[in-house]
């Protein structure tokens, strides 16, 4: 299984603007790595380069030992590669089945049957909306489905973009306790960009925080981050850095 996330030396730009400065990182096998950091970090830039929808300048991708700096983004689909995008959107005007099976638009029918069951091992809440309007879900149900249509693929790598935002702080850990038992139950490797820096910090192995294209800090004990003061004073002294430029 191909499910260990390398990256080294990660520059990445729009036009002339450099946002990833060297940027080097692993997720290993079954773990959850928290990306955290201010607005305009990169983070975003991150994952698109990792999805593969932004080229990099310079740098390596690796999935276990293969080298993937060169696949296109259906290709690291191809090699279990999810990637849900900030903002994930749904189809409102179809049902929560037809945007499950939008997920899963090339298989055959019983890979799709198959691949929305056991999505909905996870995300039970959507069995009984399965024919509503996904249109018509509150909004914790529309983004657990926005989330569901990226896993029904089953993939080894997550990579999730900020899949909790605009939640309440109720919706928040019953969404980040869904990527939780994604990660204990399928054995999930996930990337996971957060601005409820708190509740994914309690659910990861490791954590990075970006700031200004960088790596500024790392840690494989986020719950000290919680408790030692280090990252109030990396967002406040980094920030006021970036203001003072
Ligand atoms: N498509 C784009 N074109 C040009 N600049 C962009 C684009 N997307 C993001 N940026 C810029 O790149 C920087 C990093 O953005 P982003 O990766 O979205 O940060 P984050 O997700 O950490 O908030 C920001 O300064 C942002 O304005
Ligand atoms: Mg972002």
């Amino acid at each position: 299984m191909m499910n260990e996330l390398r990256i080294e030396n990660i520059h990445a730009a729009y036009s002339k603007k450099e946002v990833l400065r060297g940027v080097s990182l692993s997720v290993k096998q079954g773990e959850i790595v928290a990306l955290i950091g201010p607005n305009g970090a990169g983070k975003s830039t991150l994952l698109k380069v990792i999805a593969g929808f932004l080229k990099p300048l310079q740098g390596n991708l690796w999935l276990d030992s293969k080298d993937i700096t060169s696949f296109a983004a259906h290709e690291r689909i191809g090699q279990g590669i999810a990637y849900f995008m900030q903002g994930g959107r749904v189809f409102p005007n179809l049902t929560v089945a037809e945007n499950l099976e939008m997920g899963l638009a090339t298989l055959s029918l019983q890979n799709k049957k198959d691949g929305i069951s056991t999505v909905l091992e996870i995300f039970s809440n959507l069995k009984v909306s399965l024919n509503r309007r996904a249109g018509l879900l509150s909004g914790g149900e529309r983004q657990a489905l926005a989330l569901a249509m990226v896993l029904v693929r089953r993939p080894h790598l997550l990579l999730a973009d900020e899949p909790s935002v605009g939640l309440s702080p109720k919706l928040v850990q019953r969404l980040l306790g869904k990527i939780h038992e994604l990660n204990s139950i399928w054995g999930t490797t996930i990337l996971l960009v957060e601005q409820n820096i708190r509740e994914a910090l309690n659910i990861a192995h490791g954590a990075l925080a970006l700031v200004n294209g960088e790596v500024a800090l790392e840690t494989v004990q986020p719950e000290e981050w919680l408790t030692n003061g280090q990252l109030e004073q990396l967002f406040l002294g980094r920030t006021q850095e970036a203001i003072a430029k």
